[in-house]
């Protein structure tokens, strides 16, 4: 009941179409070639969805990086209300009044105000707090025994750095990391959006107590900046910092978490390119560049809905239909990238110019502090432990398998 086929009529032009739009495991294992097939023979292509909404997957590079500044691909959530509805259930919208949601002038009164105060020097003040606690979470991790580095390390970084940057104190941590992830998990059977409603509803009340302690007592944190951010069209409005926090926290660790996980795990597969970062600490910038763009963690999480009739590549998108653009297959398009399935950390130029972190209004405004915590990480890890290895050399890597491939990563990284 989770496939992206069961409740629909099965027109897929192509099987490599399918298997993308079931999420199975064949495909999450290696979606790559999955893509491969569809940038060369349906690179706009026409999916069915349970939610019965017409879906159209982009592919190719070019495609989708015009798609991702197109005005008419819009990302008003509230406006596309009705087809919102059907993919994600009647209420879901409480937190959903942030600026990833909605097109200018909203957008551009949203990200001033929250740019305003989530600065670079801000994101830079958090380094040495970033590598102190890259060192203590390794500090922690056993000696010559199996440890899942994803939960002890790639994840543990950056839900505690995306929670200080907030000002969410220690001890509700851990509460708040397990609402958002059943958030995360929600998909799209009854049972599993009941508990996705519920956990949205303890984020929403927690986070409106937070917000109005911080108005009482502001901190030095970014809630508290946000709470008293306003420029000459006023304040961010309650319900739009809600959002926001939501956004922040939510954007700001799954995909950093699977960035870190999927990099050790390429890293630890290609022992020559891990050999040279060693060598070459200097390459570590341009390196995470390349994994962002060989498989970098955001995949298909990048919707629009088509405004207006539109065509793209030849192919005619109606008015409301849902677009779906791929950062991971734009990311291997051969048109773009020579032998892009070549993980090269010395890539340069080019490599730099992948969508891993999307393209034009909405380019990630975390992409800073995502970037220096993927390197710290990193650098501190391959450090700290020369010799670490997969734990079970002989087995495949373990990959999220997921109905709707927001995100790209790891279930599991097992290493010594
Ligand atoms: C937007 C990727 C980390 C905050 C985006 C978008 C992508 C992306 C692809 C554009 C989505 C679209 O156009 O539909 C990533 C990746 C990350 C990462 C791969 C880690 C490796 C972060 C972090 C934060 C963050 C750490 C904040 C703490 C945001 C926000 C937006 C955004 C606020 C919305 C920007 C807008 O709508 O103007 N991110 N992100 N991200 N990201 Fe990130």
């Amino acid at each position: 009941t989770e496939s992206w086929t069961v409740d629909a009529p099965r027109t897929f032009p192509t099987a490599a179409a399918e298997a993308a739009a079931q999420g199975c495991p064949a495909f999450r294992r290696d979606p790559h070639s999955v893509y491969a097939e569809l940038r060369e023979g349906a690179p706009v292509c026409p999916m069915r969805p349970p939610h019965g909404l017409e879906t159209y997957l982009i592919t190719r590079y070019e495609d989708a990086r015009s798609a991702l500044a197109d005005p008419r691909l819009s990302k008003d959530m509230f406006g596309a209300m009705d087809s919102y509805r059907r993919i994600f259930g009647e209420d879901s919208t409480a937190m959903d009044d942030h600026m990833l949601n909605c097109d200018p002038p909203k957008h551009t009164r949203l990200r001033r105000l929250v740019g305003s105060t989530f600065t670079p020097r801000r994101v830079e003040s958090l380094r040495p707090r970033v590598q102190q606690a890259a060192v203590t979470l390794l500090d922690a991790c056993p000696q010559n025994a199996p440890v899942d580095l994803l939960e002890s390390f790639a994840f543990a970084l950056p839900v505690l750095v995306i929670c200080d940057l907030l000002g969410i104190p220690t001890e509700d941590r851990a509460m708040v990391q397990g609402w958002s992830t059943t958030v995360a998990r929600t998909g799209f059977d009854p049972r599993s959006r009941e508990a996705g409603r519920r956990a949205e509803g303890e984020l929403h009340r927690y986070f409106a107590g937070l917000i109005s302690r911080k108005r009482e007592h502001p901190g030095d944190d970014l809630l508290s900046a946000l709470t008293r951010a306003r420029d000459g069209s006023g304040r961010l409005s309650e319900q739009e910092l809600l959002s926001t926090a939501w956004l922040l926290l939510f954007a700001g660790h799954k995909t950093t978490a699977y960035l870190i996980g999927n990099a050790v795990h390429h890293l630890l597969s290609h022992p020559a390119q891990l050999r040279l970062l060693r060598e070459r600490p200097g390459l570590m910038e341009s390196a995470v560049e390349e994994l962002l763009r060989f498989d970098g963690s955001v995949e298909s999480a990048t919707f629009r809905y088509a405004a207006e009739d539109l065509t793209i590549a030849g192919t005619r998108i109606p008015k409301g239909a849902l677009v779906q653009i791929s950062l991971s297959s734009a990311n291997r398009d051969p048109e773009k990238f020579e032998a892009p399935d070549r993980l090269d950390i010395e890539r340069s130029g080019g490599a730099h110019a992948h969508l891993g972190f999307g393209h034009g209004i909405h380019y990630c405004l975390g992409a800073p502090l995502a970037r220096m915590e993927t390197q710290i990480a990193l650098a501190t890890l391959f450090d700290r432990f020369p010799r670490l290895s997969p734990a079970e050399p002989w087995a495949p890597a373990r990959w999220l398998e997921v109905p709707f491939p927001a995100f790209r990563g790891l279930a599991a990284l097992p290493v010594v």
